[in-house]
């Protein structure tokens, strides 16, 4: 640690403009994993605006301790944001907490999202979910919502993926104009594109009827499949040696346990 970094920040300033003038000078020499004390935070208003709205400008996760009634109150800095990946299936990030309920590998927690979700309310900085929500029937997926956002800490971001519906729509209705012209295999691309549009937004289960098309398909036709699906297709197709039994997989099979 250099002459010029500071371990210990404390601000005994009491006003607006002198806590937001001691931050905007001081807290870039602050050391990751270092603290700073806000004596008054809990006592006077414009202490506890100024810290805030510096933490938000800054879009810093912090968390804060309370030691007295008048504070201090004692943020530690982290330059590591609490990030979630929920049903990450084989693709997280390592420092994230990953939750899945078939874990492709160690770092993967086991978790059932239908249930609560295994952290403190206001815990987290960043929710993640990406081709989950379609999983779930309506009601189980706007309680796996609601959790969602009890956990994240005030400012925290809850990104979602879903299916693209516009694109879905497009393969529709390309694949109905195919079939008016009499073009061969245009029945089974406008089936495919039923599926993709209905049963995602209506299924009751995991995969829903997604996996049962899929696997009654001959191998002639899955070019379409995966050019939808990519790899996740080798994983839903049982001949194949990769194939459901493989955790993660975007639509491995009834998940009803
Ligand atoms: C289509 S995959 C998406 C995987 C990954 N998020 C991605 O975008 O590539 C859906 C994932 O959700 C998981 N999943 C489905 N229902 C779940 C549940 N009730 N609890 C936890 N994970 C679930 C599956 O195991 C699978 O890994």
């Amino acid at each position: 640690m250099s002459a010029s970094q500071i371990a210990l920040l404390n601000i005994d300033a009491d006003w607006y403009e002198s806590v937001k003038l001691c931050l905007d000078t001081f807290y870039d020499r602050v050391v990751t994993g270092g603290f700073i004390s806000f004596d008054d935070y809990g006592h006077w208003q414009g202490c506890r605006q100024a810290v805030d709205e510096f933490f938000e400008a800054r879009r810093l996760p912090y968390k804060l301790q309370q030691v007295d009634y008048t504070a201090p109150l004692v943020p530690e800095k982290h330059d590591k944001a609490d990030i979630s990946n929920l049903g990450c299936g084989e693709r997280f990030h390592p420092e994230w907490v990953n939750l899945d309920l078939r874990p492709a590998s160690p770092g993967v927690q086991h978790w059932d999202l239908r249930k609560d979700l295994p952290f403190p309310d206001a815990s987290l900085d960043v929710v993640y979910h990406s081709h989950v929500l379609e999983h779930f029937s309506q009601p189980d997926g706007l309680r796996f919502l609601g959790r969602c956002r009890k956990v994240l800490r005030p400012g925290g971001l809850l990104r979602v993926v879903v299916p693209d519906l516009e694109r879905i729509v497009e393969l529709y209705r390309q694949a109905l104009s195919d079939a008016l012209n009499g073009q061969p295999d245009a029945h089974f691309a406008y089936d495919w594109a039923m599926i993709e549009m209905y049963d995602q937004t209506v299924r009751e289960f995991s995969g829903g009827e997604m996996v049962r098309f899929v696997r009654e398909l001959s191998p002639s036709q899955h070019s379409l499949i995966r050019s939808r699906l990519g790899g996740e297709l080798d994983r839903m197709v049982p001949s194949n040696p990769q194939s459901s039994a493989a955790p993660g997989s975007r639509h491995p099979q009834r998940i009803r346990e």
